[in-house]
């Protein structure tokens, strides 16, 4: 899961593209001096490389790193049908963003070529440390080994269960005899935050500190100093916790991390800590948003709350095809290393990739009626989770949590509709989920 926020969601008008100015001076400079490829001689803001001109950008008008595009599926569905890979404007620079399922699948396949930690160590190493996105090879796979060791199916079958129901009611409670309630900021980013927290068996914490930590942390590209300052808080409040855990293991999570064992090998602090730090950005804001547009989804497409309402059964279904159509990892960024040719078109040394993964669940040669919301189509890959290497390692809580959600909401508030649909919609270009779900239902 990519840890860059759509900044639109923060910033507006001149303020975005100062920082979209700001941005391209930082990206420019990187690729001058840190990567070592040297490919750019840089001339300033909107500077071309001298060794090797950029390639015009599709859709110039377009930023898909902080623009919000109300018609992005239209703009991708164009993309996708003129270029397997387009290039495009990202933080002010041209990238190159690969449009097809099966492109974008091979890419993912391929750590070699497009390899996850090229990206990660620039997107959100410095402020996270050192996160299992960041690694390749015979690295991630020891760490992966022990991450994976923790999340045993004991702990999902039996602790994680046992909250997941309880914590969807709990905030259901609060609003339910209301008749009204706005569900991004009342339920999906509380539950998904809280599904975390319980998961790590943290102390009960201020609910707001948390979350601002964790959207602090995924705000470097944005805003360096403000993430810094988050890291540092949230790692000196994680220390005291993962220290007793070592010594008093619990069923959960951060227990498991700290005691877990591979071939006499563990995690050491730093490795926890930098789980710790992705687990926010990747588990929980991931998740809300998937929990929104599932939201979104069944609101607009009533027959489909009212069969879940009929046969629970019919749920996974639902969660799959919502995890399709919006996929709240839109975009995943990637670098290229070396030259490389990819579906036919070339992509130069030391350039930003993009896998353009909600194009992917949308394209027409897999998917037949991509556009529309249909739980029971028969074609049932998408890429919303990864693939390959990095697969996410939270795909099966995610999909419970989203389960567990549609579940409760069908029991409890079958006349649940949005206050005014016209106002509602999903938006965001490299995370994707409604900004907010105003909703009525008859207060109980
Ligand atoms: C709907 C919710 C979620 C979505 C759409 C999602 C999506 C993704 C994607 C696309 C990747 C691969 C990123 C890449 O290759 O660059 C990923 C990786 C990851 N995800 Fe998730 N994720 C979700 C929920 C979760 C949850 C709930 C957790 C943990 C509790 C989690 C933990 C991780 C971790 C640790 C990785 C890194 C794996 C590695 O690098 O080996 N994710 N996720």
């Amino acid at each position: 899961m990519n840890v860059n926020r759509d900044a639109a969601q923060r910033h507006t008008g001149s303020e975005l593209r100062r920082d979209r100015d700001r941005r391209a001076l930082e990206h420019a400079w990187f690729l001058a001096n840190e990567t070592g490829w040297g490919r750019f001689g840089y001339s300033g803001i909107g500077g071309r490389c001298v060794a090797m001109p950029d390639p015009s950008p599709e859709v110039p008008h377009i930023d898909f790193a902080s623009d919000e595009v109300p018609d992005l599926h239209d703009v991708l569905a164009d993309l996708r049908e003129r270029h397997a890979v387009a290039p495009v404007l990202y933080h002010g620079s041209v990238a190159y963003l690969i449009t097809r399922f099966q492109d974008v699948h091979a890419a993912f396949s391929d750590d070699e070529t497009f390899p996850s930690a090229s990206a990660y160590l620039r997107h959100s190493a410095p402020v996270m440390g050192k996160t299992i996105q960041c690694m390749g090879g015979q690295e991630h796979r020891r760490n992966r080994a022990l991450v994976s060791k923790a999340f045993r199916p004991k702990l999902m079958t039996e602790f994680v269960e046992a909250f997941l129901t309880p914590v969807a009611h709990q905030l259901v409670d609060t609003f339910a005899g209301e008749g009204q309630a706005e569900l991004v900021a009342q339920y999906t980013t509380r539950y998904a935050f809280t599904v975390i927290t319980r998961l790590l068996d943290f102390p009960p914490t201020d609910f707001e500190q948390l979350k601002r930590w964790g959207d602090g942390l995924i705000d470097f590209p944005w805003d360096p100093e403000g993430a810094q300052q988050a890291s540092r808080e949230f790692t000196a409040y994680a220390k005291t916790i993962v220290d007793d855990r070592r010594v008093n293991p619990g069923e959960d999570l951060l227990s498991a991390l700290a005691v877990v064992e591979v071939e006499s090998e563990r995690l050491s602090d730093e490795e926890i800590f930098s789980f710790l730090r992705l687990l926010f950005p990747a588990g929980a804001d991931t998740t809300y948003r998937g929990l929104g547009s599932m939201l979104y989804a069944v609101l607009t497409h009533r027959e489909t709350f009212e069969r879940v309402q009929r046969d629970a059964s019919e749920i996974p279904a639902v969660v799959q095809e919502a995890l399709r159509w919006e996929s709240p990892t839109a975009i995943l960024p990637r670098f290229a290393p070396k030259d490389v040719k990819w579906a036919g078109y070339d992509i130069p040394a030391g350039s930003e990739v993009l896998f353009g993964v909600t194009s992917a669940n949308r394209d027409a040669q897999v998917f037949a009626q991509p556009q529309q919301f249909d739980p029971w189509r028969n074609e049932r890959e998408f890429l919303s989770f990864g693939q390959g290497l990095h697969f996410c390692l939270g795909s099966h809580l995610a999909r419970r949590e989203m389960e567990v959600s549609l579940r409760v909401f069908a029991e409890r508030l079958p006349d649940l509709q949005l206050t005014d649909p016209q106002q509602v919609g999903i938006s965001g270009t490299v995370l994707r989920g409604p900004k907010a779900l105003p909703v009525r239902f008859a207060p109980r």
